[in-house]
């Protein structure tokens, strides 16, 4: 089975436990675009969307699906987004798109955060896949100075900037031996808007596309 179809079998399992009603989160990248192709198969089951990027809410209305600001519609019940990476332990790194901060802001104001990904994402240990953070400009060299004394390499994603108008740092090389304690570390650096570490908010539930099918961690 490709990639592609790992993917895909993530998403419709995710639609195939979830409970199709209200408003539900929706994350970013091409994961949750095949999420977002298939819930609008029943969209006239849920009231609509809430979407952690730009990108996405332009997917969801393109297919039927109202998008509406999280603002207006309080806690949600569920959340279904992608990851870069994700341990047994269902700490993530996400940012891969540059939707961190907004990714996190829903996963933190829902009840239950689905993870779906293909088997290439999940590792022993994070940090083969260079963490990003969320800047303001002008503290983007002050941030990276403080990621290199935390042992990174990091990088200006050239030519990038966040829905929210930041920039993007992708950190190499970081030894994540404590996700919880480094996601709390990077946050305390001034300047820093957000990181892709989501391990205080892991996911609840992590859904793996295979050769064999869907493997469920929670
Ligand atoms: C977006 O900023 C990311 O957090 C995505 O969720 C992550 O990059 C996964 O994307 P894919 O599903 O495209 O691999």
């Amino acid at each position: 089975m490709d990639q592609n179809a790992k993917k895909q079998a993530a998403a419709k399992a995710a639609i195939e436990i979830i409970e199709l009603e209200g408003f539900i989160g929706v994350g970013t990248g091409t994961t949750t675009d095949y999420f977002i192709d298939l819930l609008a198969e029943h969209k006239h089951q849920i009231d609509g969307a809430v979407a952690s990027s730009v990108a996405s809410a332009d997917r969801l209305q393109e297919n039927g699906i109202a998008v509406v600001d999280l603002n207006g519609v309080g806690d949600l019940a569920i959340y279904v987004d992608g990851a870069d990476e994700a341990t047994h332990h269902r700490h993530l790194i996400k940012g891969g798109g540059g939707a961190l901060t907004r990714e996190k802001i829903v996963a933190q104001a829902s009840k239950l955060f689905i993870c779906i990904v293909d088997d290439s994402k999940i590792v022993d240990r994070l940090g083969r896949f260079p963490l990003p953070i969320e800047v303001i400009p002008m503290a983007r060299s002050y941030v990276a100075r403080e990621m290199v004394k935390l042992g990174g390499r990091p990088e200006l994603r050239h030519g990038f900037t966040s829905d929210n108008g930041h920039q993007i740092i992708d950190v190499y090389d970081l030894e994540i031996r404590k996700p919880i304690t480094l996601e709390e570390t990077i946050n305390q650096i001034p300047g820093v808007v957000g990181n892709g570490l989501f391990a205080r908010r892991g996911a609840d539930i992590i859904l793996v596309g295979g050769d064999k099918g869907v493997e469920r961690f929670d």
